[in-house]
C-alpha cells in the first residue's frame, strides 16, 4: 500500500516520531562539515523524479521541498501553471496524468481547493504530497512546527501553545490542532469570533482565550497566523489596524512576550503591522526563520518516508 502523510489523524505516532528523528539526522548531516556524508545523502532518492505542482503561490513550501528533494539526489520538475495547458481548460487530473506518463515518482501539490488532495490521491498509485490545500490542511508545515518545538522542549508535555489569528482560513491551524493534540500538547486559540470556525467550538480539546492577558499567562509558545486576505470577501475584521491593536503582537504585547521569554512562531509569509511588528525579528525567541529552515530537513524525511521503500 502506498504511504501518505496527507491525513495526520491517520498517521501513526511511531511513523511521525521516525520522520522527525530522521529530520534531526538530516539536519546534523546537512549542517555538518562532512562533505562525504552530505554526498551520500544523494543515494537515498537517486533516480527519482518529483513533480512540483503549485496551483497556488508559495515560497517556503515549494523551495524547501525542491531543496529537500535535491539534497536526497532526486530530480525535480516544476509545473509552471501559468504557462501550462491548465490555462486552456485542461483539468487537474488530466494535467497530472500527463506528468505521470513522464515517469514521475511523486507529485507535490498545492491547490486552493480544500480537500482536493484526497480527491487527486484516489486517481494515482504514486504518492501525492499535500503542500497545502485551501483552508483544509498543510501537514508538512505542522510536522516542521512540531519538529521546531521538539528542538526547544525536551518534554512536550511542558508546552502550552496558543494559536492566534485567522483560524477559519488557516490550513496550518487545522493541521497543527490535530498534530499537537496527538502529542499531548496543550493547545489554546485566540481570535476574533468571526475568524474562528464554528465547527471547532464544541471541541473539548480546544480552549478559547478571551484576551492577551490570558494568552500571556498560560502560554509558553504563541503561534501567530497570517491574515489570509486572499480568502476573505469582507466582514471578517473591521480594519487591519484594529485587528493589530486587539489581536496582533503590537509594541506592548511584544514587550510582555519578551519579558516572559515566550517563543513566537509564524508559518509565514508575515503581514507586518497586522499579526506582528518588524521589530519582533530581533527577539531571540522568535522561531520564524528556524521554522523556515527546519522545513528542509522535515521535508527530506517526508520524501524519504514516501519514496525510498
Ligand atoms: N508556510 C507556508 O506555507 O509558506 P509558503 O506559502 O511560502 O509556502
Amino acid at each position: 500500500m502506498k504511504r501518505n502523510i496527507n491525513d495526520l489523524e491517520k498517521l501513526s505516532i511511531s511513523d511521525i516520531q521516525s520522520i522527525l528523528s530522521r529530520a534531526s539526522e538530516f539536519k546534523k548531516i546537512v549542517k555538518g562539515a562532512n562533505k562525504v556524508e552530505v554526498l551520500n545523502l544523494k543515494e537515498i532518492l537517486c533516480g527519482s523524479k518529483i513533480a512540483l505542482c503549485f496551483f497556488e503561490n508559495s515560497t517556503r513550501t515549494k523551495m524547501s521541498f525542491e531543496v529537500a528533494a535535491k539534497n536526497l539526489g532526486a530530480d525535480t520538475f516544476n509545473l509552471d501553471v501559468q504557462t501550462s495547458s491548465v490555462t486552456k481548460g485542461e483539468t487537474l487530473i488530466d494535467t497530472l496524468k500527463v506528468l505521470e506518463r513522464y515517469q514521475m515518482d511523486s507529485f507535490i501539490v498545492r491547490h486552493n481547493q480544500s480537500g482536493i488532495i484526497n480527491y487527486i490521491d484516489s486517481y494515482f498509485d504514486l504518492p501525492i504530497v499535500n503542500a497545502g490545500d485551501g483552508t483544509h490542511s498543510h501537514p508538512s508545515q505542522a510536522l516542521l512546527d512540531l519538529f521546531t518545538l521538539r528542538e526547544k522542549f525536551d518534554d512536550l508535555s511542558k508546552v502550552t501553545l496558543t494559536i492566534v489569528g485567522d483560524i477559519i482560513h488557516s490550513r496550518v491551524a487545522k493541521s497543527n490542532l490535530i498534530l499537537l493534540n496527538k502529542f499531548g500538547i496543550k493547545t489554546h486559540v485566540f481570535s476574533p469570533a468571526t475568524l474562528f470556525p464554528y465547527y471547532l467550538e464544541w471541541s473539548s480539546k480546544i480552549h478559547y482565550m478571551n484576551n492577551w492577558g490570558q494568552v500571556l499567562e498560560e502560554s509558553n509558545v504563541i503561534m501567530l497566523l497570517r491574515m489570509q486576505k486572499e480568502r476573505m470577501a469582507s466582514g471578517y475584521i473591521s480594519t487591519e489596524s484594529e485587528y493589530h491593536r486587539y489581536f496582533g503582537v503590537n509594541n506592548e504585547i511584544l514587550r510582555l512576550v519578551q519579558e516572559s521569554g515566550i517563543f513566537l512562531m509564524h508559518p509565514g509569509p508575515v503581514n507586518y503591522g497586522i499579526e506582528i511588528l518588524n521589530s519582533a525579528n530581533s527577539y531571540q525567541n522568535n522561531l520564524i526563520l528556524e521554522q523556515v529552515e527546519n522545513g528542509i530537513y522535515v521535508r527530506m524525511a517526508i520524501l524519504e518516508y514516501l519514496l525510498s521503500e
